[in-house]
């Protein structure tokens, strides 16, 4: 996340439930009908299974350490970092970071963050070779540039630019078990510049068209790409979250724009000044063409980006995608800032393995509903439809591309639930249970109501919240919820910090993601400005935890250096290695670093081997070569 983003932009959270305009609170209709859906609750069948998913020992609180800290037994190395060469063959970073645009156009960006590990077959190894994906959430231009933002210029916008984004690079296992990028004709970046095409049910609507592309149909670069997803077809999907933050506007928002948080400022990226299409006052339409989840062929060096406008524009965190029994796809999907909403895609056409083709344009087509988590513990997925749940031009919704562009105006309008930042969500790969973790939100119970499922005053430390759909349909429209878990010190005073948490004590729970074996991999991302302070004095710097959901443990498998965040996950099939991400290493509590000093913090990860910390994708693996947490 981006500190500039802790706001609540949300003007319904402070409404009682009977101003709402909503048909559907009107019907909360709970019917012995509904409750028989759930006679087959996962939820309470795990509860009574104790098992051993993972035996290594928590790692012991530490936050004085600017390192990896692992279990016994572990070994890690740096994959690749910020400046790396995608391909071993381009230049990598200098010394005094006096790279140019170009040059960081063939390394990897900053900020690592959402990840994927794609398999490449090695004479009949899979857990050996792949393509790795990552995204580049956004840029620290004090470190970016020599001598930081103290000379603003065309250049270093351009360089800014292609720090974000996504590198995709082909990385192979040594003998030693360490990874390493090799040369490979699919490593590319994609970058706040590279084409992008536009498809679904906002492609080429008035709304997408500015003065370089007339036809709304193709968007140059993605941007502050958060949280990931990968597809059953093979293809990445990338995020992009905070997009309000490149844009300034100095005349007064309209409802759209206030309602993404659009202002005069921006986050500082101050790119307005040399590429004119982020200034609002001019290209009004431009914001409009960012925000949304894009689709990536890894193993197709030429084809384009694709932003599939069908799954809706939001701050999106992540995109965990799943195939329902009915074979359609569906794709989960958390809006992350405080008091906005859950939502998830659901195909019109089902996937088909045996016709690939058919798969590639599964995301055009299809509905996209918001969630509302009731007090009673059960939950609907309310259809963000033009001309249903009074989504109508009456209303103020002209048709279903604006519906997409503003999916929180049509969420406010039904009535879904404001909840507590949502940032990632997993999947059980057994019960196909949904987890979402909900950061935290000091706002809630003063700026925002409390509710159900975020029933914490000034909850600063998160929960996460799980879910059984009906039926166990993935792609129905009623669910059985419950608090899997609130996270805070066990040993606070304030019994409002002090959560629930079984094990290994959390804060702030960000990224969230299942291994095929069913253990739920939690990384955390206390923000820079409260790390070891107030509420969090007594947590280490941002870790990662293994929990079994049916016991609910959290153990601590991980510290990260000081100043960084833990985002980004994913193991080759083996389950031999495990990928990570170590975002912002040293970050300082204002997201943009003293380039004078700029290890002030952290120089993590090549100490003295190099001026700057630098964001890196590192390889977890075991001595004894077994399997990464048994
Ligand atoms: Fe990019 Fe919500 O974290
Ligand atoms: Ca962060
Ligand atoms: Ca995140």
């Amino acid at each position: 996340m981006n500190e500039f983003d802790d706001l609540v932009v949300n003007p319904t959270g402070k409404k009682s439930l009977t101003e709402l305009a909503s048909p559907q609170r009107r019907n909360i209709l709970i019917s012995s009908a509904i409750t028989a859906l759930f006679s087959q609750n996962t939820l309470a069948a795990t509860e009574k299974t104790h098992s051993k998913l993972f035996s290594f020992d928590s790692v012991s609180y530490s936050r004085a350490n600017d390192d990896i800290q692992l279990p016994n037994g572990y070994q890690w190395s740096v994959v690749a970092a910020w400046g790396d060469s995608i391909n071993g063959s381009t230049k990598s970073i200098s010394p005094d970071v006096s790279d140019s645009a170009k040059d960081q156009e063939n390394q990897f960006g900053m900020h690592h963050d959402g990840c994927t590990f794609f398999p490449i077959k090695v004479s009949g190894l899979d857990s050996v070779k792949g393509i790795w994906v990552t995204n580049h959430e956004y840029t620290d231009d004090g470190l970016l540039h020599s001598d930081g933002m103290a000379t603003w210029t065309a250049d270093k916008v351009r360089k800014s630019q292609a720090a974000h984004g996504v590198t995709v690079s082909v990385i192979e296992k040594s003998k030693s078990g360490e990874w390493r990028v090799v040369d490979d004709k699919r490593a590319k970046r994609i970058t706040a510049n590279t084409p992008c095409q536009i498809s679904g049910p906002a492609a080429g609507s008035a709304y997408m068209k500015t003065a370089a592309d007339p036809k709304g149909r193709e968007v140059l670069g993605t941007l502050n790409n958060c949280a990931n997803g990968a597809t059953p077809w093979g293809t990445y999907l990338t995020c992009e979250e905070n997009f309000n933050g490149y844009f300034v506007k100095t005349d007064k928002p309209n409802l759209a724009e206030s309602r993404v948080g659009v202002n005069n400022k921006g986050f500082g990226y101050r790119w307005h000044e040399f590429d004119e299409r982020f200034n609002l006052d001019k290209h009004p339409n431009e914001i409009n063409r960012f925000g949304w989840v894009v689709e990536i062929d890894p193993n197709n060096p030429d084809a384009k980006p694709i932003k599939r406008t069908a799954l809706g524009r939001f701050k999106h965190e992540g995109a965990m995608v799943t195939v329902a029994k009915n074979r359609k796809i569906v794709v989960y999907m958390g809006d992350d800032q405080k008091s906005e909403y859950v939502y998830k895609f659901v195909s019109k056409r089902t996937f088909n393995p045996a016709t690939p083709k058919d798969n590639l344009n599964l995301l055009d087509e299809g509905t996209l509903f918001v969630a509302r988590y009731d007090a009673d513990g059960l939950g609907r997925w309310i259809a963000l439809e033009h001309n249903r749940n009074g989504l109508t031009p009456a209303n103020g919704f002209p048709d279903q591309a604006y519906i997409v562009i503003n999916p929180r105006l049509a969420a406010d309008f039904v009535g879904a639930t404001p909840m507590d930042r949502p940032e990632w969500i997993a999947v059980h790969p057994q019960t196909k249970d949904v987890y979402v973790t909900l950061t935290n939100n000091t706002d809630r119970g003063t700026k925002v109501n409390l509710n159900a499922a975020n029933p914490r005053v000034s909850n600063s430390m998160g929960h996460i919240v799980r879910w059984t759909e009906a039926n166990g349909d993935s792609s129905g429209t009623v669910f059985k919820w419950e608090i899997y878990t609130l996270a805070g010190d066990a040993n606070s005073n304030k019994p409002h910090l002090r959560g629930n948490v079984i094990g290994d004590t959390l804060g702030s729970p960000d990224g969230l993601w299942f291994d095929k074996r069913g253990i739920l991999w939690t990384q955390t991302d206390i923000s820079t400005s409260t790390l070891g302070k107030g509420d969090y004095a007594q947590i280490p710097n941002n870790a990662m935890y293994a929990s079994d959901p049916s016991t609910k443990e959290f153990r601590r498998f991980l510290i990260g250096p000081k100043g960084c965040e833990i985002t980004g996950v994913d193991m080759t099939p083996d389950l031999k290695t495990m990928f990570i991400n170590i975002q912002h290493p040293g970050e300082s509590p204002s997201e943009r670093s003293d380039p004078k000093n700029p290890k002030a913090i952290s120089s993590w990860p090549d100490k003295d081997q190099f001026t700057r910390p630098r964001s890196a994708t590192i390889a977890i693996w075991r001595s004894d070569g077994k399997r990464v947490g048994e």
